[in-house]
């Protein structure tokens, strides 16, 4: 199978029925809900685990793309829940993340640890593919599924939120979304040359930018207004034929 989606908070299956299957790796375990989607496979991996029981920072990232690199996977659409720091982009819509600021702190972010005693850099000028995109914005055409847009993804290391003079700095910076958890995602699928691409599902509105504090209530009414356009887009995309030739994705490894 060559077709993954990531689903991400409140994004937990695609609605189909699912066999499951338990893939070894060298960095863990990793559970995956196989679907058969118009006479083909397409894995599903739910980020944060079905219960949400994983938090962002404890998630093996490496694992869950080592996973399905194993399973024959070429192409990822992942699922991602944002804060907005852009008021073009509201709760309730959806966002394609163009490229990322790393915040993280902390995390296995690398396939490329030196072991086989080869030094290894990932190219990032276009850390999303930009076919995938393409393929994202046409089928949001075909389904007249809005897209709100695209922006710049900053990836804290959470699970705190940020503080109102964080956003700001984070918005000076040129950050649209906020989020948790797309830094190391995107960068371990680029070295594993995979192509990759995410759908922010905007829930709330970043800390600071509005009077009224975040909710939960509010986010997860975020999430049920996004859940099912977002499902539908990916699904639609995995229905068309994908290939590698139209972007770089698979040979963005450089070896020194
Ligand atoms: N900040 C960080 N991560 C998030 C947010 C946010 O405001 N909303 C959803 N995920």
């Amino acid at each position: 199978m060559n077709k993954a989606m990531i689903g991400g908070t409140g994004v937990y299956g695609s609605g189909t029925p699912a066999r499951v299957e338990q893939v070894a790796t060298p960095y863990g375990d990793v559970s995956v809900d196989v679907v058969e989607l118009g006479g083909e496979e397409v894995a599903f991996l739910a980020r944060h685990g079905k219960g949400h029981s994983v938090p962002p920072h404890r998630i093996n990232y490496r694992a869950n793309l080592k996973a399905l690199q194993q399973l024959g996977v070429t192409h990822v659409l992942a699922t991602a829940a944002v804060g907005s720091l852009n008021p073009a982009f509201r709760p309730g819509d959806l966002v394609l993340a163009a490229d990322f600021l790393d915040f993280t702190q902390g995390r296995a972010r690398t396939f490329f640890e030196g072991a086989d005693g080869q030094v290894r850099h990932v190219g990032l000028e276009e850390p999303y593919c930009p076919e995938l995109r393409r393929q994202l914005t046409a089928a949001a055409d075909r389904l007249e599924i809005p897209l709100a847009g695209s922006g710049v993804y900053l990836c804290t290391e959470g699970p705190r939120f940020e503080t109102p003079a964080e956003i700001r700095m984070f918005r000076g910076w040129g950050a649209d979304l906020v989020g948790m958890t797309n830094v190391p995602e995107v960068v371990l699928a680029k070295e594993l040359g995979l192509c990759y691409a995410a759908l922010g599902l905007v829930v709330n509105m970043a800390s600071g930018l509005e009077e009224v504090p975040i909710t939960l209530e509010d986010i997860q009414a975020a999430l049920e207004q996004c859940r099912d356009r977002a499902t539908r887009l990916c699904l639609d995309v995995f229905q068309q034929p994908l290939h590698q030739q139209h972007c770089s994705c698979a040979h963005s490894v450089m070896g020194l």
